[in-house]
């Protein structure tokens, strides 16, 4: 299957039916739908493994369709889900077009980061905040550096801005509208795909002297200076330049 042209999304949905497809004809013959799950289930795996999907992917095509009816019978009111939509509006829609989803950093990407800024006062901008929780354990460590965020998803933002009140300056908006020029230190953890473009950004605005600090996601043909490695859970590392 041809990848990088998909995004894993798009082919676990196509997989997805595409398990139900030979099932059809079974349902028209009376087979138990409970069953017919299950072979789906099964069957979804299987394409998910043999198209190379990342594990996970492979773990939610196996199980949404058990989910689904289970979930259909469960009697929720139909509020809940509506709810649960609105909810995932307000902290992820955007991920559609900037193909940035909300993770979080952990605990390890706050203390690496704070012992490599030497200078008291420094000026900190993280790019897409998320919910603030790597400011908020950066300001906890170093309550001396001063700090600043930008988010454009609202619930997110909110969620930052109440959490960091008097900490932190938080921003709604778009990171690509941020001067850099103005921070000694700008962290970053999106995904693969704005990374070239940021790369541009940060060229043209950061200043001799500064670092950039990717969780994660590289930079296209461009070297860090150091690479930690976290040892959370999703294995991240940080990628350091110094600009
Ligand atoms: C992976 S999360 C990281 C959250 C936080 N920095 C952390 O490390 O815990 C990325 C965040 O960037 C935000 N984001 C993505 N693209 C953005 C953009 N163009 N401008 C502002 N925020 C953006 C997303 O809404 C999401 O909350």
């Amino acid at each position: 299957m041809t990848r990088g042209r998909f995004s894993p999304a798009l082919i676990s949905l196509f997989l997805l039916l595409a398990a139900w497809l030979p099932l059809l004809p079974l349902l028209r013959l009376g087979w138990p739908i409970t069953g017919l799950i299950a072979m789906q289930g099964g069957l979804a795996l299987l394409l998910s493994r043999w198209s190379g999907l990342p594990g996970w992917w492979q773990l939610i095509n196996a199980f949404f369709s058990p989910l689904v009816w289970l979930v259909s019978h469960a009697g929720i009111h139909p509020l809940w889900f509506l709810a649960g939509f609105a909810l995932l509006a307000l902290t992820s829609l955007g991920s559609l077009k900037t193909r940035v989803p909300l993770y979080l950093s952990s605990q390890n990407a706050v203390a690496e980061v704070s012992r490599r800024i030497p200078a008291s006062r420094a000026r900190v901008l993280d790019l897409g905040c998320g919910l603030g929780g790597w400011l908020a354990g950066l300001n906890a460590a170093r309550p001396d550096l001063s700090l600043a965020g930008v988010e454009m998803a609202p619930l997110n933002w909110l969620t930052s801005r109440l959490r960091l009140r008097g900490k932190a300056e938080i921003r709604l908006g778009s990171l690509w509208d941020e001067d850099l020029s103005k921070f000694d230190v700008v962290y970053a953890y999106l995904s693969p795909a704005p990374m070239a473009g940021l790369w541009e950004k940060i060229e043209r605005e950061m200043r001799p002297g500064s670092l950039f600090i990717s969780n994660t996601f590289a930079v296209p043909g461009r070297e860090p200076d150091e690479t930690v490695e976290l040892h959370d859970l999703s294995h991240a590392r940080l990628l350091i330049w110094r600009r």
